[in-house]
């Protein structure tokens, strides 16, 4: 690691031990070139509680992953990235595709459940939600649950609240229809509380146990196993193939194809799969 005047010490044994805290815990793999990254993001926390050293920190860290230390560090290290109708073309396929398949499928139960994994702030299960409400008819029982392993990002999610630049690229008719300027908070707007009603947000990691049964009908996990190793990607996919329904959806993000990851699923869109149906 280039030498640099830093206001605490930091080694490349740091980097390489906070690189399988994360690894382990979260199935995140830290590319090499992140360090000043990392340092950035923790050198916050370090300093907040008044300790001496990474090695410090990383001593901390080590005596328990179940503090709440250890939700703060991992809250630092997620990547976030997310906004509303990302890839737009998943939620054409969701109305145009999906949810006709499933009023038919279903028709007896009237049921739809949806996971939203890896959620992120919420922008992904309210442009779920949207498409749903602007697609079901009533009578419909539909849940999405949206899930995270980061606690800020889901906090932020169940508010609702956004900033106005957040909607830019979304149309007239849209933000008319699910969003509203925000008095309390200028420069904010807040999402319509019919969405909020179809939504479930829950701290879920998803290298852990999962508490929910199934199930689902269609499971969106976009730009999260990116930043997996193969064999978490494998296992990952395996149990959502047990968590789906037969020919049950799940979208991935543009740049994570199913190749070699699981003999599952179909292809049936661009990045999207469904359970079997070969
Ligand atoms: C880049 S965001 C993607 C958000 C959204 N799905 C989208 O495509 O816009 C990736 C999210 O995955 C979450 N994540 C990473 N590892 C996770 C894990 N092991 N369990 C649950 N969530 C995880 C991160 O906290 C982050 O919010």
């Amino acid at each position: 690691m280039p030498e640099q005047k830093r206001e605490f010490p930091y080694t490349r044994q740091d980097f390489n031990q906070l690189c399988n805290l994360v690894n382990q815990h979260t199935g995140i793999q830290l590319a090499a070139g992140k360090e000043d990254m990392l340092y950035g993001r923790l050198s916050r926390r370090i300093r907040k509680l008044g300790l001496p050293s990474f090695k410090a920190y990383i001593q901390l860290l080590k005596k328990d992953e179940k503090s709440d230390e250890f939700g703060e560090f991992v809250n630092a290290v997620t990547t976030n990235l997310t906004s509303f109708f990302r890839e737009n073309h998943h939620f054409d396929y969701l109305k145009q595709t999906v949810l006709p398949e499933l009023m038919k499928r279903n028709r007896d139960t009237k049921k739809i459940r949806i996971w939203s994994a890896g959620c992120s702030t919420g922008e992904e299960p309210y442009s779920i939600a949207m498409t749903v409400a602007e697609t079901m008819p009533a009578g419909w029982d539909v849940k999405i649950l949206a899930t995270d392993l980061d606690t800020d990002v889901l906090q932020h999610g169940e508010t609702g609240i956004y900033d106005e630049s957040r909607i830019e690229g979304l149309s007239k008719a849209t933000v008319k229809r699910w969003f509203v300027r925000n008095k309390q908070h200028p420069g904010k707007v807040r999402v319509q509380p019919e969405l909020q009603a179809l939504i479930y947000f829950k701290q879920l990691n998803l290298l852990q146990q999962w508490p929910m049964k199934g199930p689902i009908d269609i499971i969106f996990c976009r730009n999260v196993i990116i930043y997996f190793d193969m064999p978490t990607k494998q296992t990952l996919m395996e149990r959502y193939a047990d968590m789906l329904v037969d020919d049950g959806h799940l979208f991935l993000g543009h740049s994570e194809a199913m190749n070699h990851m699981s003999d599952s699923y179909t292809l049936v869109g661009k990045s999207v799969y469904i359970k079997g149906g070969s």
